[in-house]
């Protein structure tokens, strides 16, 4: 039987414009104001993703303690990776099961819908960078732009790494969380594939030493604003 997915498909579009609408509406304010707005807008809305971004700022800022990067732009870079879901139906946030390609390309807008609710400012040129081109890939098979090597910003390469370390160490509905030795390991295996060799090798460095922050995070955070030291997990030291 042939069914008729049109009115699901209205449904998804109307409540992301809804997402949408309620991320963007943040016109005309200074950039840290809207910055702290979103943050909270993530945290009382996408708890889920408001935690796994608070451990991949974790990783990243360890991954870039020693590098030429502005740690406190990365580590909100690593919070706000992934803002841009807030733009996408919560029904796919919440699917347990494998994505469909329709759901696929929604799901691959998420980095350009962060960026474009970022402020364009040049100040927070690194953070728009992490979350723009936090899923390219070092071989170039990422996206949205197919980036590759180098020319994939710092910030987004590091990011890739922390990400990825999270999701793997994250409950999936298809599998069990997994060990953070074992996401480390994974990680070193798609070294110059996914991500940057030197930055992987500074990586395991960097944790191996460390025990993965715990989880889950806990309940939301509360609603603050910026500075950024009122952002930082408990767990970090
Ligand atoms: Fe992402």
């Amino acid at each position: 039987m042939i069914t008729n997915s049109y009115p699901m498909e209205r449904r998804r579009r109307e409540e992301a414009r809804r997402r949408w609408m309620l991320a963007h509406q943040v016109p005309a304010e200074a950039s840290s104001v809207r910055v702290a707005r979103l943050l909270r807008t993530l945290a009382t809305g996408e708890p889920s993703v408001w935690h796994h971004g608070q451990r991949v700022a974790w990783f990243a800022i360890r991954i870039g303690a020693g590098l030429d990067v502005d740690l406190a732009q990365l580590y909100l870079a690593g919070l706000l990776h992934d803002i841009g879901k807030l733009a996408l139906p919560a029904e796919l946030l919440a699917k347990p099961g494998a994505l469909t390609p329709a759901e696929q390309t929604w799901m691959r807008m998420h980095p350009d819908l962060g960026a474009a609710v970022l402020p364009q400012e040049r100040s927070l040129g690194l953070v728009y960078a992490g979350v723009r081109y936090h899923h390219e890939r070092w071989d170039g098979a990422g996206y949205p732009t197919g980036l590759r090597g180098e020319a994939i910003p710092l910030a987004a390469r590091i990011l890739a790494i922390a990400d990825s370390l999270d999701a793997i160490c994250m409950d999936r509905p298809y599998r069990p969380r997994r060990p953070f030795s074992v996401a480390l390991d994974t990680v070193s295996r798609a070294a110059g594939q996914q991500f940057d060799p030197a930055l992987v090798e500074i990586a395991v460095r960097a944790l191996a030493k460390h025990p993965a922050p715990p989880r889950p995070a806990g309940p939301p955070a509360p609603a603050f604003a910026l500075p950024l030291a009122a952002t930082t997990p408990a767990f970090i030291n």
